[in-house]
């Protein structure tokens, strides 16, 4: 090969990559989806169960509690070839999470698609400080979305981590009244920190369950 050759190539190289690097990060304000707040608690909720994808299992050399992780089985702009999301579509045998656990739901999986048709970028610190909804908060339009985000895979049955369910309000309702809810989502000491495997729910998610627990925890 002439060395000219060679430098030509190079060059192509260098700008493919800087290219593609460039479109791989656009910012949250630009795509509205974020990476750290609502694609990744799909996953670990999901998927990282124990014995499954987390960092200590790597069940089938996956760990899918970071985006590095994550990125293993997803291709940018390419939702057919992101293989995560092609497993989640199963149904049978192959589906994941596996049976008897409840496939992602279907607005999760859109979620997840348009995400990749955005390039799957690693958005992350998405929220303003302010936390506008302190007052009246219900249960069926502030707490139960955040269960079902970040919990709700793990604890969807009497089986579920610590035995509680937290798809009903019986379950949460139990776990508001002796303190775990909170202590687990706040990580006090003497809790198990929630969500497992994932990171700390935000500061502002964190009040609301605070703020409706000291409201006497209403089905409302
Ligand atoms: C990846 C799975 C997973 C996710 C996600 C998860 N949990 Fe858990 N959870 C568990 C397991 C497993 C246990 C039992 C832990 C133990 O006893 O060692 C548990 C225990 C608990 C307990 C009892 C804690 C205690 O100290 O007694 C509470 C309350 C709880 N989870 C709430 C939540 C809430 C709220 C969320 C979401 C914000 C959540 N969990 C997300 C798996 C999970």
């Amino acid at each position: 090969m002439n060395l000219r050759y060679f430098l030509a190539l190079g060059l192509i190289f260098i700008c493919s990559y800087s290219c593609t690097f460039d479109k791989l990060d656009p910012s949250f304000a630009e795509i509205g989806i974020c990476f750290e707040t609502e694609i990744l608690p799909i996953f670990v909720s999901n998927c990282s169960t124990s014995g499954c994808h987390n960092p200590m299992d790597r069940e089938d050399g996956y760990d899918l509690t970071s985006y590095e992780g994550i990125m293993e089985g997803i291709k940018p702009y390419n939702v057919g070839k992101s293989k995560l999301l092609e497993y989640m579509k199963e149904r049978g045998d192959d589906q994941m999470p596996p049976l008897p656990a409840e496939p992602v739901s279907s607005e999760n999986i859109s979620l997840i698609e348009e995400w990749i048709n955005k390039g799957a970028p690693n958005t992350s610190n998405c929220e303003s400080g302010s936390c506008d909804s302190l007052s009246n908060i219900s249960y069926a339009s502030d707490i139960k979305p955040i269960l079902e985000t970040y919990c709700n895979g793990c604890h969807d049955g009497p089986s579920g981590g610590g035995g509680y369910d937290l798809t009903k309000f019986s379950g949460v309702k139990q776990s508001a009244n002796n303190g775990t809810l909170l202590g687990s989502v706040r990580y006090d000491p003497g809790y198990e920190p929630m969500p497992q495997n994932g990171g700390k729910l935000t500061g502002c998610r964190i009040k609301t369950i605070e703020t409706w627990i000291a409201e006497g925890a209403p089905d409302n």
